[in-house]
């Protein structure tokens, strides 16, 4: 699995960075970024939820 950021969308609300630290953190602009290119497999579950908890819907997942 991947996981990306859009962030044109993103409003650095934090909770993607707060629920799954190991893929999501936020940069000095406040804007969530991913530091994994391939979500580990023990990390799939937080970020499912942390894509499905972003307000703005700014985070994809794909296979
Ligand atoms: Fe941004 Fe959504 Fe994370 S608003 S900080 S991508 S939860």
């Amino acid at each position: 699995m991947k996981a990306e950021v859009n962030q044109e969308t993103c409003i650095g609300c934090g909770l993607c960075a707060e629920i799954c630290p190991a893929v999501f953190v936020m940069t000095d602009n406040n804007v969530a970024e991913t530091i994994v290119d391939v979500v580990p497999a023990d990390q799939e579950a937080a970020a499912g939820d942390a894509c499905s908890s972003c307000p703005v819907e700014a985070i994809t997942l794909t296979e």
